[in-house]
């Protein structure tokens, strides 16, 4: 539980907020506290931290002590303080996988009877659970498109009782753009919580709360833990909420280890300097190859025009363009394959957010949770390739990718 509040810049938080050295030993960083269980002084404090984690008086789990690792770890609350104050959230908690944190927050909002909207393109993970899991569980869960307007979406719901506006913006994986003070607009107009997946800017370049998101989540096995190292996730929100989510993930054991938590922590230290760092070579990377013969379609934020109604989104939403750069290679599934065997330094796999760049082919390499003619729609093609760029040298990178292209 992360009781302490920012009070300076999360470049400054993120190194100091939420640990107190003085009081593990004078150890600088924090020590990982890899226990399953926690010893109780005597039977009462036991009997006590029970009743503070279970009664009915709404407590917390390491309010008053800590029972047992998957209700609440002393490597949590340092963490959980951090990304609070990178999201200019009240509270934030993390989970075993950015799957988990969704998870979390459909099972802890959503009744049956109730709808979900969500925005498509999305990561395959959040649209199978959308299109199959939940709608087995009673909640009716419904897709919509980027330009969607108001009145578009408000036919979408029709009668039924709107309790969730989930948008991915910008969404996996062709860096498309979703209005969120639109989604604010509407969510508002039905009493509804606008839920944002913001893993792909990270909270370096996009704030959704500061545009009304009740809740910013992420999968934070990307950006924020940044080295392809571990699986996590992290919701930032309101008190009330994360304190709910809180619950939810203890019942449901979606609570990440301390060796995650606390990994997950030193990564935060350096979260600006790797995403600055990243997206500086992936708009060089996508001035690039929108100059190559080869290549027939660039979308990376950078590369958006004035006039584009998406540009204005992006100047509303957006302090940055992110790492992520979708392109389209003339032809399809053959070309793009000779394409990623070809790499030498760019490596072949999924994933993102790390400091090494990882190329992949989302018409292969997703889940096939949604139609074809319905990938080809969103711009999802047999020809489309996801480049997630890394801290590498650029020029290097360029020569990789220019020489796996020559051999398309
Ligand atoms: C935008 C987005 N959200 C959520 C997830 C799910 O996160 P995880 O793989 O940590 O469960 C991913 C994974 O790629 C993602 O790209």
């Amino acid at each position: 539980m992360s009781d302490e509040k920012s009070r300076n810049h999360p470049d400054t938080d993120s190194v100091a907020l939420g640990y107190e050295a003085l009081r593990h030993l004078g150890s600088l960083k924090p020590p990982i506290y890899e226990t399953s269980t926690f010893v109780f002084a005597t039977a009462e404090e036991g009997k006590e931290f029970f009743e503070a984690a279970y009664g009915d008086e709404g407590g917390e789990p390491g309010e008053s002590g800590y029972i047992y690792s998957r209700l609440d770890s002393p490597n949590l609350a340092p963490v959980e303080a951090r990304l609070a104050a990178w999201e200019e959230a009240d509270d934030a908690a993390v989970f075993t996988s950015g799957m988990g944190a969704i998870t979390s927050v459909l099972l802890t909002f959503l009744r049956p009877g109730e709808l979900v909207v969500y925005s498509l393109p999305a990561y395959g993970g959040t649209t199978t659970l959308m299109a199959g899991l939940l709608p087995d569980f009673g909640v009716l869960t419904r897709p919509f498109r980027a330009g969607a307007t108001i009145d578009d979406l408000e036919s979408l719901i029709g009668e039924d009782n709107l309790k969730m506006v989930y948008v991915e913006t910008p969404a996996n994986p062709t860096n498309e753009l979703f209005d969120l003070d639109l989604c604010f607009t509407l969510a508002r107009r039905h009493g509804a919580r606008l839920v944002v997946d913001n893993t792909f800017l990270s909270p370096v370049w996009q704030k959704p709360i500061r545009h009304g998101a009740d809740l910013s989540l992420h999968s934070a096995t990307k950006y924020l833990g940044g080295h392809s190292d571990l699986t996590a996730g992290a919701v930032c929100g309101g008190g009330e909420d994360i304190a709910r989510l809180r619950r939810t993930r203890y019942e449901i054991g979606t609570t990440p280890s301390p060796g995650t938590a606390w990994l997950l922590g030193r990564s935060l230290e350096t979260l600006r300097m790797r995403v600055e760092q990243q997206t500086g070579n992936a708009t060089q990377i996508a001035s690039f190859l929108s100059g190559h013969e080869k290549v027939s379609r660039v979308g990376h934020l950078s590369q958006l025009e004035p006039g584009d109604t998406r540009h204005d989104i992006y100047k509303r939403q957006c302090e940055g363009p992110g790492a992520m750069v979708s392109f389209e290679i003339e032809g399809g599934e053959a070309e793009c394959f000779r394409f990623l065997d070809a790499m030498q330094l760019v490596r072949l796999a999924t994933s993102l957010g790390g400091t090494e760049s990882l190329a992949s082919h989302p018409w292969t390499m997703s889940p096939p949770t949604v139609a074809a003619e319905v990938k080809r729609s969103i711009g999802v093609t047999p020809g489309l390739i996801r480049l997630s760029v890394g801290v590498e040298d650029v020029a290097d990178l360029i020569a990789d990718l220019d020489q796996a292209l020559s051999a398309v």
